[in-house]
């Protein structure tokens, strides 16, 4: 799109797994829009609503009362479709027809790749806002949702601890993080786990064996291992099995699964992606047609898109060896 074009008219979707917090940058989205005098639409289900048509006018009313509730009003999906470019240019002329000047997404990697492509191949101007538990995209610190869900992960786990207390036993609690190592090693430095398995690093059950029994040797009579779910969610099962085969260790397991997307957005996640929405309006109208909001040092700003389509460079080192060093 021409810059010296004015954007009158703008359009949101989540995609990829929702996340708490998405509902509150959809309303900020809209109501900065409505703000700023343009019309705003909603797309229902991701990139497979886009490619339905289905499409909404929204107004101030549209987002009242939402702040508090988890999943995103919107709906998402993971739209495979979106990977082919003549779907990518299908999706593009119904915007254009619709006279939809620009898109926000609200999602993670996959999502933020799809409205890349819808940019660079057909010329929308696009903004990413980072929704997805996982905190994994590159160029933020920060991704909406990641607060909430290791709250509720936290909380879990310190309920399971007094059970594996009172029956001096041990558990594998897993979390969620299909690649990513962010939420399972979050919770088991707030959780005091004895060990954390994470995706590509290879599970080391002789290290498990011998923190466990550092433990049991002072006296703990619990212990937690966090699994982060990994390509298949069950891994824990499989360690669970490892660990009594090679080592004769009784455990317990418990999946916390989709617990962990839902529930109400933390104020950390409701005031971040209130944020993001402000900052993807604003710049929209101010000519920024392929950036992304991003929480950087504390502050949220507006970056590039394209350098926030891989993975976040890892911080793995520092909070295992915070794991390893608290649990002796
Ligand atoms: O959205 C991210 C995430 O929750 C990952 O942590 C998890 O591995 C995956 O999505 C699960 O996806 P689905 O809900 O599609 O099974």
């Amino acid at each position: 799109m021409e810059k010296n074009k004015k954007i009158k008219s703008i359009a949101v979707l989540c995609s990829g797994g929702d996340s708490p917090g998405m509902n509150c940058a959809i309303r900020s989205v809209v109501r900065t829009a409505i703000s700023e005098g343009l019309e705003v639409y909603g797309i229902k289900r991701g990139y497979s609503g886009l490619l339905e048509g289905a499409i909404e006018k929204m107004d101030a009313s549209s987002v009242g009362n939402i702040m508090q509730r988890g999943g995103t009003i919107l709906q998402t999906s993971r739209c495979k479709e979106f990977h082919d470019a003549g779907t990518r240019k299908e999706a593009a002329n119904i915007l254009r027809r619709k006279k939809i000047d620009a898109l926000v997404v609200i999602g993670g990697n996959g999502s933020y790749n799809g409205a890349f492509a819808l940019h660079s191949e057909q010329d929308i101007p696009v903004i990413g806002i980072p929704g997805t538990i996982d905190n994994d995209i590159a160029g933020t610190d920060y991704t909406i949702g990641f607060d909430t869900a290791v709250q509720t992960a936290v909380e879990a786990v310190d309920k399971i601890r007094d059970t594996a207390h009172s029956h001096a036993r041990t558990f594998i609690v897993e979390v969620m993080g299909r690649k990513s190592p962010a939420i399972a090693l979050h919770v088991g430095v707030c959780t005091g786990a004895e060990n954390v398995v994470f995706p590509n690093k290879e599970v080391d059950y002789d290290e498990i064996i011998s923190d466990i029994k550092r433990g049991a040797k002072r006296g703990k009579n619990s212990s937690i291992v966090v699994v982060a779910e990994g390509e298949v969610p069950g891994l824990a099962y499989k360690i669970q099995e490892n660990l009594f085969d090679k080592h004769k260790l009784k455990s317990h397991v418990c999946i916390l699964g989709h617990i962990q997307r839902g529930g109400r957005p933390s104020p950390i996640d409701r005031f971040i992606s209130s944020r993001m929405g402000y900052e993807a309006v604003k710049g929209l109208i101010a000519g920024n047609y392929s950036s992304a909001a991003a929480y950087v040092k504390g502050e949220v700003e507006l970056v590039p898109l394209k350098d926030c389509l891989g993975k976040k460079a890892e911080q793995r080192p520092q909070a295992y060896e915070l794991v390893k060093t608290l649990s002796i």
